[in-house]
This record gives C-alpha cells, structure tokens and sequence, in this order.
C-alpha cells in the first residue's frame, strides 16, 4: 500500500520534470530500482550510525576504567588512610592524598571535640587527632535562622572557609585522569579555589546584586546551601514566579480591622481605615450622601455665609508606588453640567501642595497633576476647588479632597 502511494507520488514528480526537461519518464520497473537503492542508502548510513555509538561507549568504558586505575595507583603511593568515619557527623573531603584537607562536620546539636580539619602529611599520617561529635545540652534552639547562617558563613571571595564548614561547603566528586584532577560540584556550588575536593556554596544573591539589571528578587534574596529564596517586605506575597512581590489588597481579603462606618483604602503594603467627617463650614451643614461625598444642607433665604460654602466635597484617596516618574496627571475632575458661563479649578492651600498642579484640561474639565517624583513612605493631601461662575458671580463651589499614599517601596 504505502509502496503504492510512493509510486504514485514519484510519478506525478516526474511527469512535473518531463515537462520541464522534455525527458521520457522512467517506467514502473526503473522507479521500483531506484527506491531499492535508496533504501539501501538509508540502512548503510544507519548501520554507521549504530557503529559509531558502539565504539563511542567503548571508548567511554575504557576512559572510566583507566580513571578507577589511576586513583587506586595514586591511593596506594602517596595518600594517608581513610580517616574513620565520624558518628553523629559528617566529613567532608573525599581526597587523600599528601597535602589535602578533610573537614568534619557534626550534626544540629552537636558539639566537635578533636581537629576540625586534619591535613595528610608526607609521612601518609593525619594531622591532629580523630574528631568526635558530643551531644550539647543547651535549652537554646539550635535552629539558626538562615540569615544568621548565612552572615556566619565566608564565601569563595574570603580565604579558608574550614573554621566555619557547614552545608555551605560540600565535598567535590573528582576524577583523576592522566594525572590531573577535575572536579565538579553539585548544582549552586563551585569548586573552591584552594581545595579542589571541596565545593563552596555560590552566593547568587552576591552574583545577581538587587541594584542591577539581571537581578534575581524584586525586594530581598537569601543565599542559601546550594540555592537562593526571594522574599518581600510584609503587605506584599511573593509572586508566582518566586521573584516579584504583589500588593496584598487587604480591604478585599477581608485582613483588615476597619469598622463598618470606615472606608478602606488599600495601599502598597499595607491599608488604611479613614473616618469620613463632613467638614464644618461656617453657617453651613452637610450631609454624608455617600461613604466618600458630603453635600450642603439647603441655605436659609439670603444667608450669603453659606451661600458661599462649597455645595459638595468629594474624598479621593489614590495609592502610588514610591519615585513614580512625574509629572504625570493623577486625575481628572469634570462639571456634570454647567449652569454659569465659566468654570474654574483651582488648588487649595494644603499640606503637600508644591508637589501638586491643578490644570485646566477641557472646557469642563481640569485635572490634578504630581509634579514631582515622591520618596515614600508618604502621605500627600491635596485639595482642588472647582467654581462655577456666571458673569463674574459665584453660582456654585465644589471641593474634592485627595489623599496620596506614597509606598515606601518602587513596587
Ligand atoms: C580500585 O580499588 C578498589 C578498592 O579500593 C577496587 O574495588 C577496585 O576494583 C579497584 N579498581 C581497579 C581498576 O583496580
Ligand atoms: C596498590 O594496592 C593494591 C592493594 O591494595 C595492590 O594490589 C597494588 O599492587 C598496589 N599498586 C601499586 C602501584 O602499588
Ligand atoms: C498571600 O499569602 C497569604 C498567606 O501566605 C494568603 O493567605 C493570601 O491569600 C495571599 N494573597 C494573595 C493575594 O495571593
Ligand atoms: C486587628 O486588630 C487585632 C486586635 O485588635 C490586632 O491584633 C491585629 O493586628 C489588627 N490587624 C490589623 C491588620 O490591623
Ligand atoms: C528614582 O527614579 C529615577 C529614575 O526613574 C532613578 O534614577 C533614581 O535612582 C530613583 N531614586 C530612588 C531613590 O529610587
């Protein structure tokens, strides 16, 4: 079947090239001859293939073996016994020739009594005496933490390591081969510089500086044994990815202790809980209409004091990150409808305001503008004024009240 279709699809290949080449086409016997030579092509190339692999793990056979021959050559002439194991611990170390190191190690709650590194002299002795690991009884938790760990801790950059060995340093896996030894180490280590059959933790967080691009954490990275973690300060999760930092919104998760009268402003980082007061105007009384507006009472006949009390004042909170590029609009405040020939924003004297500019945008609109970059941690309150007038006479003031909470952090 499938030989058929092969033919078939042949044919009409070259009954494409005869009329390009005005050749007579191969009859179905010569087309059955060349499929058989290709074929015959294709299983010499696979038969070479094959070989090729076969005599590649011959070669890699014999390379391991010699490895296993000059180690037990070299172990027999000029390397000092295999030290004794230690209980409740550990050595680190796995070279034993003249002039190498092992280290010992005990386990959490032990306590090393003996030489902590013992060197193999030329007489094939150890240096020092056999450690041995006894048990601490302190009520202290011997848990460190890992930043406690890690500040302890010499990295490759610093000279010996041996005084402080912990997981931070691991014994290398070597070969000898032809007289040279090649070390490697486990994924997050490297082979120390000055004893090729131990392996230091690479400090990626060292590697990867925060205040470079290339960095591994958004906020803060702990080196660990072999690894790094990401972390963030309180109020942000750590992002699926393990390296960025989310705002938590708790006034949406419901992790906040604000009241029922209280608004909940969510911030980066953290939240506030604000009470909304009406503010007292002089003549005139407001009614909270919603949890973020208030609106003036109705005026007495004539009572021009409060006539000229704002009809309304408007709360806006906003939460930015810190060192937002500036100048860039914040919001924008639009008339509903205009009953006067003329409307006017203005910004209110206010806590903050040389960071603030308060700009016409549109017949009916303006709009409040940050200036400057912020440095949080800050709270910045501005207050814009819009006025209706008609023929140069007041008709009507509104007040919308902005508070900005600046992050301490750029996320
Ligand atoms: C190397 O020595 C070990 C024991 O030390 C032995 O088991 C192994 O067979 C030796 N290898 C060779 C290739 O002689
Ligand atoms: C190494 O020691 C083994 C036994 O441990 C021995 O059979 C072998 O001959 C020694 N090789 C050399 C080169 O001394
Ligand atoms: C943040 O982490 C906490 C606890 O680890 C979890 O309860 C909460 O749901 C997380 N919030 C978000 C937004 O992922
Ligand atoms: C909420 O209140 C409780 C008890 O007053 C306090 O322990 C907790 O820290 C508060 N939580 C927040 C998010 O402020
Ligand atoms: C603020 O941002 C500018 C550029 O966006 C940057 O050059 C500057 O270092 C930042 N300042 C701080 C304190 O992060």
């Amino acid at each position: 079947m499938t030989r058929g279709l092969i033919i078939v699809v042949t044919a009409f290949l070259c009954q494409l090239l005869v009329s390009n080449s005005q050749q007579d086409c191969p009859s179905g016997q010569q087309l059955h001859g060349y499929l058989r030579q290709v074929h015959k092509l294709l299983s010499n190339h696979e038969t070479a293939y094959l070989k090729s692999v076969r005599s590649l793990k011959r070669k890699l056979t014999l390379l391991q073996k010699a490895q296993l021959n000059a180690r037990n050559y070299s172990r027999n002439i000029t390397a000092c016994p295999e030290p004794e194991p230690l209980a409740n611990g550990r050595m680190l170390g796995s070279v034993f020739r003249v002039g190498h190191e092992v280290h010992f190690l005990c386990s959490p709650g032990f306590e090393l009594l003996g030489s902590e590194t013992r060197v193999c002299l030329n007489s094939l002795r150890w240096s020092g005496q056999q450690p041995a690991c006894t048990r601490v009884d302190t009520g202290i938790n011997n848990d460190a933490s890992p930043l406690v760990t890690m500040s302890s801790v010499s990295l490759p950059a610093s000279p010996p390591p041996p005084a402080s060995v912990s997981t931070f340093v691991r014994p290398s896996r070597c070969i000898e081969f032809m007289g040279s030894t090649h070390c490697t180490c486990e994924p997050g280590y490297s082979v120390y510089s000055q004893d090729k059959s131990l392996c230091t933790d690479i400090d990626e967080c060292e590697v990867f500086p925060l205040t470079q691009p290339g960095r591994l954490c958004l906020h803060l990275c702990v080196n660990t044994a072999g690894g790094f973690y990401c972390d963030c300060p309180s109020g942000y999760n750590l992002s699926r990815d393990g390296r960025n930092c989310q705002d938590v919104d708790e006034c949406a998760n419901g992790m906040h202790n604000c009241t029922q009268e209280q608004v909940c402003v969510n911030t980066f980082g953290g939240h506030n809980c604000i009470d909304i007061v009406c503010p007292p105007f002089r003549k005139a009384t407001y009614i909270k209409t919603s949890p973020l507006r208030c609106e003036r009472n109705p005026c007495v006949m004539g009572d021009e004091t409060c006539l000229q009390a704002p009809l309304s004042v408007t709360y806006h909170f906003m939460s930015v990150v810190s060192n937002m590029s500036a100048p860039r609009v914040l919001f924008r405040i639009s008339a509903a409808r205009i009953l006067g020939d003329t409307i006017r924003f203005g910004l209110l004297k206010n806590r903050g305001a040389q960071q603030f500019a308060v700009q016409k945008s549109g017949r009916q609109t303006g709009q409040l503008v940050l200036m400057n970059p912020v440095q949080g941690p800050a709270t910045l309150d501005a207050e814009v004024e819009m006025t209706e007038l008609e023929r140069k006479a007041q008709l009507g003031r509104y007040i919308t009240k902005v508070r900005l909470f600046v992050s301490p952090y750029s996320f």
